[in-house]
Formats: C-alpha cells, sequence, structure tokens
C-alpha cells in the first residue's frame, strides 16, 4: 500500500512525521509524493494557529473531491488538531481517522483495522491534562527508540525529544491542552537514542522541548543533559529550541563555553516588550527581567546568536505597548525574529476572557513595522561578517533559487547552517550534503548569509 504523507506546523511535528514514517515503513508501506496514486493518506497537524488549521480543512476539502473516485482511500489527521477536535474532525467526509499526538504509535494499526473493517476510527486522550501521562510516555519512548535512521531529515541531522507537552499556560497558547502536561524523558534514553544516532551517521542534534531549560529528571538537569549529551562519539553539533526566559539556569550558558560541540545559539521567545500585556499574557516576566537574561547569555557567551518570537495584537495592545515590542526589538539585538498576529484558540484562557480587540488591518501592520526594525539589524549584522569564514553542516541543494546567485554556471547551489543557525547559500557539488564544510562569507542579506567554499 502506498502512503502520502503531509506535515505541518513546528519541528516537533517534523519529528513526529519521521517517526510515523519509519513505523509505516518498518510494517511494510510504501511512500509515494502523488496523492493521486496513494491508498493512505496521513496528515500531522498544527492548531498553534487558526491559519494552520485552515490549511488542514482546506488540505481536506481537496480529499473529498479525490475519494468521489477513490472511495476506498483511508484518510488519517493526527497530531495537535486532532487531539483539539477530536470526534468533531471525525464527522468530516474525507476523515477516518483522527490520532492524537500522544496515540502516534498507534497509527499503523488503526490504518490497518480502517482497511480492513472499512470504519471510523478515533485514538485521542479524553483528559490529557489529568491522565497520568507515565505509562503513554513509556510506549512513547519505545516508539521513539525504535527510530535511528533519521529517513526523510536532512542528511547527518536528527532532533531528539528530551521534553514532552508544556505546563507553562500562557494565555494565548493552546499546547499545554493538545501536547500536555510537561514530561523531560530519561536521560539514560536520551543519550541510548543519540548513541543510536551517532552510528547512523548523524553528525548534529537537536534537542526538543516545548521549554526545553525547564527540562529535570531525578535532579538532572539541561545543563547536566549536555553536558552528557556531549560526551557521545560522533556527534559534532548540538542544538537545542525552544528556551523559556524565566528562572534561566546559567549553567546552560556555562555548558556553551565549556562544551565545544554545543551550539551558541539560543530561541528565546519574549512575545512582547510591554510588562501589561507579558501579564495578561501570563508569562510570569518582566522585560526588564527578560533583558537580564540575554545579557547575562552575552557576558558569559559573547558570540551567541540569540533569536526572538513575538506576537503582536494581544488583546488590549495599544500602540504604546507596540511600542514597547519594537524597542525591545531594538535593544535585543537579536539575529533574527519570528512574528505572529494574534490568533485566538478555543480553549485558551485570553480566548475565554479576553476580546480579540486589535483589528487585523492593526495587526498586520504592526507584523510588518516589527519585521522592519528587525530585518534593518539583520541587514546590518549580516554585512558584518563579509570576510569571515565559517564552519557550516551542508543541507543540500536550495530549493529556492536565490535572486543573489553566486558563482558559476553549472554548479549546484547548496544551502547549509553555521553553529549559530544562520542560513548560508554558496555554490559546490551536491555530495558535500550532509558534510561540515568551511565558507568565506562574501555577501549578505537580512536573511542570508552568501560565499564560496574555502578550499584546503
Ligand atoms: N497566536 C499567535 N501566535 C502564537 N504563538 C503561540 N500561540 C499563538 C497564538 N495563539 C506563537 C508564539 C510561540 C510560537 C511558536 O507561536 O510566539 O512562541
Ligand atoms: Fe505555549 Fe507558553 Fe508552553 Fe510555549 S511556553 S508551548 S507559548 S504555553
Amino acid at each position: 500500500m502506498k502512503v502520502f504523507i503531509r506535515s505541518f506546523g513546528c519541528q516537533m511535528n517534523k519529528l513526529d512525521t519521521n517517526l510515523v514514517v519509519n513505523s509505516f515503513l518498518q510494517a511494510g508501506f510504501q511512500f509515494t509524493e502523488e496523492v493521486s496514486e496513494s491508498d493512505v493518506v496521513l496528515i500531522n497537524t498544527c492548531s498553534v494557529r487558526n491559519h494552520a488549521e485552515e490549511r488542514v480543512l482546506s488540505l481536506l476539502g481537496h480529499l473529498k473531491h479525490i475519494k468521489k473516485t477513490n472511495p476506498h482511500l483511508v484518510a488519517a489527521v493526527f497530531g495537535c488538531m486532532a487531539q483539539r477536535l477530536k470526534e468533531d474532525l471525525l464527522s468530516h467526509e474525507a476523515v477516518n481517522i483522527v490520532c492524537g499526538p500522544l496515540q502516534i504509535p498507534e497509527l499503523v494499526s488503526l490504518v490497518n483495522k480502517a482497511v480492513e473493517q472499512n470504519t471510523k476510527l478515533t485514538a485521542v486522550s479524553s483528559d490529557i491534562r489529568h491522565n497520568p501521562p507515565q505509562q503513554q510516555s513509556d510506549r512513547l519512548d519505545e516508539f521513539e527508540l525504535l527510530y535511528d535512521k533519521a529517513q526523510d531529515n536532512l542528511p547527518a541531522q536528527a532532533y531528539v525529544r528530551v521534553m514532552r507537552g508544556c505546563d507553562k499556560f500562557c494565555s494565548y497558547c493552546v499546547v499545554p491542552y493538545v501536547r500536555g502536561p510537561e514530561a523531560s524523558r530519561p536521560p539514560q534514553k536520551i543519550i541510548a537514542q543519540i548513541k543510536k544516532l551517532a552510528d547512523a551517521g548523524i553528525k548534529q542534534i537537536t534537542l526538543l522541548g516545548q521549554t526545553v531549560n525547564s527540562y529535570r529528571y531525578n535532579g538532572s538537569s539541561f545543563a547536566d543533559l549536555l553536558y552528557e549529551v556531549s560526551k557521545v562519539d560522533g556527534i559534532e553539533w548540538v542544538k537545542f529550541v525552544t528556551c523559556y526566559p524565566k528562572k534561566f539556569d546559567e549553567r546552560i550558558f556555562k555548558a556553551m563555553v565549556d562544551l565545544p560541540k554545543v551550539c551558541r545559539y539560543l530561541h528565546i521567545p519574549a512575545q512582547s516588550g510591554s510588562d501589561k500585556i507579558l501579564k495578561a499574557m501570563n508569562r510570569g516576566y518582566t522585560c526588564a527581567q527578560y533583558l537580564e537574561i540575554i545579557d547575562k547569555a552575552r557576558e558569559i557567551v559573547p558570540d551567541i546568536a540569540i533569536a526572538g518570537d513575538f506576537i503582536v495584537g494581544f488583546p488590549g495592545e495599544t500602540d504604546e505597548d507596540f511600542q514597547k515590542s519594537i524597542e525591545l526589538v531594538e535593544k535585543a539585538q537579536y539575529k533574527n525574529c519570528f512574528i505572529f498576529k494574534y490568533s485566538p484558540r478555543p480553549g485558551t484562557r485570553a480566548d475565554e476572557k479576553l476580546a480579540d480587540d486589535v483589528p487585523m488591518e492593526v495587526k498586520k501592520q504592526r507584523n510588518i513595522e516589527l519585521l522592519a526594525v528587525q530585518d534593518k539589524f539583520s541587514e546590518n549584522l549580516n554585512k558584518s561578517f563579509i570576510g569571515r569564514t565559517v564552519k557550516v553542516l551542508v543541507e543540500g541543494t536550495s530549493k529556492k533559487s536565490h535572486l543573489d546567485k553566486v558563482g558559476k554556471e553549472g554548479v549546484s547551489q547548496l544551502i547549509g547552517r553555521t553553529a549559530g543557525d544562520y542560513i548560508m547559500v554558496f555554490d559546490g557539488p551536491t555530495n558535500l550534503a550532509g558534510q561540515f564544510v568551511d565558507i568565506i562569507i562574501t555577501k549578505t542579506s537580512s536573511l542570508t548569509l552568501f560565499g564560496r567554499l574555502k578550499l584546503m
């Protein structure tokens, strides 16, 4: 049977997609890039903003038509949106299976059952915040440990989950309700998995968690974990996302200095520069406290690359509040910033208690304005790198054809990333994918560095 898979959302979802692909391959399924020739369609969904859900619904609308000519097609919707909408999603004509993010180990058997019995099936957590997650965690750990090849990841790179769920309850965020309570994986299991990945040729791992710096297992902290992970032979770069800007353990910064494998990159969302809005978001810190953390980071790790997230148009955000976000972006000197328009999510405290009172036009305007401030800074920062030589892990050929072409015709344009997570575009042979190379930076834009291979 042939499977078509589509994945929306964050790195956590990409990892889940890889695990699911792996389990279907092990069960003897094949994959296809064409929906029209598939017997099974798997959709890994995201609920973080409404737009992500709309894209899934539009794909389901498309599937409804395909099913008219191929009624035996089995469609499974899994991940966050499946957990959020549960049975409601099953009533969609195109959907056969609804499977939550904690039930993905069951997906192969659900698909087999749906094919055999031609039935609709649901596997979601009924009360995700209150079910004891231990048994589920053990099963997910086992499922995760089966994954040792990183099939459809970038060459030589893999994600490794260090924790599941979230307990922070930021008022706008759906994650605690769809991914459940925070649970850290035992360090032995994480290390065993990384060793397996290293044996399979993985050179860079990215440790994943909603708030990795909250990692704690029997007295072991995230900094302790970094020291352990660094001991694994074969792994050359260790990255991690995402950090929460509260009670930040400085030992994490010290680990960056002590351990050459740990990349000096920190993704630490601020969300807003206004204390009033941060309070309404239930973030639990002030703008000044946030700045203290990144000052500390730069004091201990002077060349650290810092990235942030902001939400514009949160309920009650006045021009004055927004101005404070602009000021924070100016002060923080981020390498880059992800900026999102507030999207009310059903079931969250912000949606229940606060009116979505910033008009869409204003959200759009603020988004453009904040991005422009960051872009200008990034452009100047990147320019200052011209002439430097940097180490890059090559991902493969660049999908976008960059306007700023470098080098000669007839050579592939490759893309890779530096330890600080800067995107690097340069010409070279495609067999460099998955290798570390040295690149001399010759040209820059606000989003990309361009360069040429440094010959040995
Ligand atoms: N609306 C807009 N952006 C959101 N994010 C999370 N929830 C929402 C929401 N309801 C953003 C935050 C978070 C990133 C992953 O998505 O900035 O850091
Ligand atoms: Fe959502 Fe806040 Fe948890 Fe991040 S820390 S996943 S924004 S609740």
